[in-house]
């Protein structure tokens, strides 16, 4: 069984796939999807070249049954899971009389309703094992509105806003980075379990410090 196993939705490019590298260099088994089994190939592709081994499958984030499949994955691969960032994101802008309600549904469903799925079937996976940490990658976004962001904005502000939430699920303390991503971390004081923080910043470089 591998000793500590991250799950990074949208890890094929972009900010997920640094927090994969990231998690790779800190020692973790890393699994990552994307939308269609030939983004998560490029992905892992570009991995391979660079000597870091990851897994991955298709889920599309606005499917359920895609994010539990993706837990199932997980699960039967590795019988654990540690680390559940929930990074696959996608924007919609315009105003509101021309934004299509496809758009808005797409981007409510996929930066929303899919770290719902992902966190409720990864849920039992991770107490399994005594808990685990849940990353959800939010944005100013989530806590400054603007003109043209009405699907981005609900759809990050609901993410933040479901942290309270997410405290009485694993009864940890969870904070913010000065970056407005949406961290959670467990308090050295409160448990022998390790501090996890991720700082989300806005020229797509990741620092995670997992120690
Ligand atoms: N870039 C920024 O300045 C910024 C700022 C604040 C917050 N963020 C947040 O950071 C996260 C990553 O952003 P990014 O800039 O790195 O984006 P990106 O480069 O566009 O990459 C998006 C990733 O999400 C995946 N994805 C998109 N829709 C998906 C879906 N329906 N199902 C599964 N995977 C899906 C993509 O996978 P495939 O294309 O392989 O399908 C890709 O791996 C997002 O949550 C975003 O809101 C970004």
């Amino acid at each position: 069984m591998a000793d500590r196993v991250a799950l990074v939705t949208g890890g094929t490019r972009g900010i997920g796939a640094a927090i994969v590298r990231r998690l790779s260099a800190d020692g973790f088994t890393v699994a990552i999807s994307g939308r269609t089994p030939e983004s998560v190939k490029s992905g892992l592709d570009a991995f391979r070249k660079e000597g870091i081994a990851v897994v991955g499958q298709a889920a599309n984030a606005r499917r359920e049954e895609d994010q539990k499949a993706l837990v199932d994955f997980v699960g039967r691969q590795f019988g654990r899971l540690d680390v559940l960032v929930n990074n696959a994101g996608v924007g919609g802008f315009d105003s509101v009389d021309r934004l299509s309600p496809e758009d808005f549904r797409k981007t409510v469903e996929t930066n929303l309703f899919g770290p719902y799925y992902a966190i409720h079937y990864a849920a039992p996976l991770m107490k399994k094992n005594g808990g685990g940490f849940i990353v959800n990658i939010g944005s100013l976004a989530g806590v400054n509105a603007f003109a043209g962001g009405s699907a981005y904005n609900a759809s990050k502000f609901g993410l933040l806003g479901r942290r309270a939430r997410l405290r009485i699920w694993f009864a940890i303390p969870i904070g913010r980075s000065p970056h407005g991503s949406s961290c959670v971390r467990r308090d050295r004081r409160k448990s022998s379990y390790q501090y996890s923080v991720v700082s989300c910043q806005f020229n797509h470089t990741i620092s995670i410090s997992i120690d």
